[in-house]
């Protein structure tokens, strides 16, 4: 049985035992929930896989309390550092060289020499990683696949019984990952993200140039058909055909709709959540229509999720 933890100073202590424990919990940060286990146990790391189905050569971000804590295993460069001064705690992944004996699993980072790094500023997250006093690593708490948790209810939803518990803080503030950025020697987006990239080109006063690789996957993320809805998507719908759900955003409305004032920053908070009630509304072999939306801001991270529900399943 999956247990459901309380966001109290009981529900972090059982939560961080359980852990300590090599067992998993899930927990929320301010993009989505993570499935979280001790970095530094192969067979934590292994069970994270297991419980997610999702395929060992996918490496995790390593979640850890403050900027010192990354730099006990991690190398940061002249771009990497801006950017954790800039970004942290916040929605923002750095792929860094990992350090020699720095003590974190392999299979964290799929036999990579880097570790991905991030410094979540949920305070739930915040108060576990203080109470393990460890590296956790987490990847989304969903189904590998499926579209990521912004609720605790999503995490049971898709993993109840294959993990000991979940800490529940109710919904996810930004509700999209976080942003991942390979920093040195020259700036490069893996995955867009919570941090929207034209504030990461103010802090770092160039271009980033755009990374993944849609055959080769350095990021689960990048899989092409990746958060997918059981419904089939279309993009830049301005109204729904026949027996489809349309979700609108702006001036188009739908049945559902991201943000009726056109702000980016409510619909990516929506995003998710919308996604799995168009899902359920559109039924078996259903199909749901996007309202198209701005290529700006957190516009580029919604539209990012948004291709890659629409495209062909593998
Ligand atoms: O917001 C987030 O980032 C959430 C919360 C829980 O922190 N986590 C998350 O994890 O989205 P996940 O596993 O769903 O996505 C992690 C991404 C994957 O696309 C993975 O390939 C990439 O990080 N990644 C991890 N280590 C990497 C590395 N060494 N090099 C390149 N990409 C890496
Ligand atoms: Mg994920």
């Amino acid at each position: 049985m999956t247990r459901t933890l309380a966001p109290d100073a009981d529900g972090i202590a059982k939560a961080a035992k359980l852990l300590a424990k090599g067992a998993l919990v899930a927990f929320p940060t301010e993009t989505v929930y993570g499935l979280g286990g001790d970095a530094r146990s192969d067979r934590a790391v292994a069970e994270i896989y297991a419980a997610k189905g999702r395929p060992s050569f996918n490496p995790l971000i390593v979640h850890l309390p403050d900027l010192a804590a990354v730099e006990a295993i991690a190398v940061l460069g002249p771009n990497a550092r801006r950017l954790a001064l800039a970004f942290w705690p916040g929605p923002l992944t750095l792929v860094l060289p990992l350090r020699d004996g720095a003590g974190i699993s392999p299979l964290v980072s799929a036999g990579l020499p880097t570790v991905a790094v991030r410094v979540p500023a949920h305070p739930l997250a915040q108060a576990l990683l203080a109470a393990f006093d460890g590296p956790v690593a987490a990847p989304s708490a969903n189904p590998s696949g499926r579209v990521s948790p912004t609720r605790a209810s999503h995490v049971l939803d898709g993993l109840s019984g294959r993990i000991a518990a979940v800490l529940d803080g109710g919904p996810c503030a930004v509700g999209l990952e976080s942003t991942i950025v390979l920093a040195d020697p020259t700036p490069i987006l893996l995955r867009p993200g919570g941090v929207p990239v034209e504030m990461l080109e103010a802090a770092l006063g160039e271009r980033l140039s755009i990374g993944g690789d849609t055959a080769r996957p350095t990021a689960p993320g990048q899989l092409a058909s990746h958060y997918a809805p059981l419904a089939g998507v279309r993009l830049e719908a301005t109204e729904a055909l026949p027996d489809e759900v349309l979700v609108g955003f702006g001036p188009v409305r739908g049945a559902l709709n991201l943000s009726e004032t056109g702000d980016l920053v409510e619909a990516a908070s929506r995003l998710f959540q919308t996604l799995r009630d168009a899902d359920g509304l559109a039924g078996p072999g259903g199909r749901i229509a996007f309202a198209p939306i701005p290529e700006t801001g957190l516009g580029r991270a919604i539209n990012d999720r948004l291709r890659r529900a629409a495209a062909p399943r593998g």
